[in-house]
């Protein structure tokens, strides 16, 4: 069995065959910094919650920046390559179903979030992106047929300009996503209608005989 190469949470969903949350902090965050979200999120979901291994000034992440939304694209590349491989072996070594695997990122982590649907699309069974930007262009684009993807944006973020949301929503749709754009009126931090539009969404998307089921 392969290595877990990671530091990470985990913890089984409340029934066999439950999805799995895979939580990615944002910058400077953990692997527990998203914990308390899930309960409220999806409550029968596992947790898979990895924390990120690239040390910017002592402050995890999970792949290097050149400077703010100014990505090192081979290091995003390698990165997305590991968590990918991290995602099958502790689908393996924990016995969940790695086929719903729905990730849940907050800026950096939903960066790589994007970043694992774009360049590794058969790893993902829909994604919750929380203030997130194009993490890359990828040429040829994926084919990402009807993946759900919930995209939740600040108006006044500072960091994630609206023209960048528009820009990931026409990638992520372009390569076949189903994209749900959720607009909040907040910066880059997360506030409690995310957490609600969020939970809302992942229940239509993703009820047992949903349309979720499509993969
Ligand atoms: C990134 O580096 O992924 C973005 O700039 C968001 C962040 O500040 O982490």
């Amino acid at each position: 069995m392969p290595a877990l190469s990671f530091v990470h949470h985990y913890q089984p969903g409340a029934a066999p065959g439950a999805p799995t949350l895979l939580l990615l902090h944002g910058t400077a965050g953990n692997e527990h910094d998203l914990l308390p979200l899930a309960p409220e999120l999806m409550p029968e979901a596992g947790l898979l919650s990895p924390r990120g291994k690239v040390l910017e000034h002592g402050m995890p992440r999970f792949f290097r920046r050149l400077a703010e939304g100014v990505f090192d694209l081979d290091d995003l590349r390698l990165r997305t390559a590991e968590l990918a491989d991290f995602l099958t072996a502790a689908a393996e070594h924990y016995h969940f179903d790695p086929a719903r695997v729905i990730a849940v990122g907050f800026s950096n982590g939903a960066n790589m979030a994007g970043s694992l649907l774009l360049l590794r699309p058969g790893a993902l069974h829909g994604a919750v992106l929380f203030r997130a930007m194009v993490p890359l262009v990828p040429d040829p684009l994926p084919s990402l047929p009807r993946t759900p993807v919930l995209v939740s944006s600040g108006r006044t973020d500072p960091i994630v300009p609206a023209a960048e949301t528009e820009r990931l929503v026409t990638l992520l749709r372009d390569a076949g996503a189903d994209v749900t754009l959720a607009w909040q009126a907040a910066g880059h931090h997360l506030v409690k209608e995310d957490v609600i539009r969020a939970r809302d969404w992942l229940r239509l998307s993703f009820a047992q005989s949903g349309k979720g089921e499509h993969r």
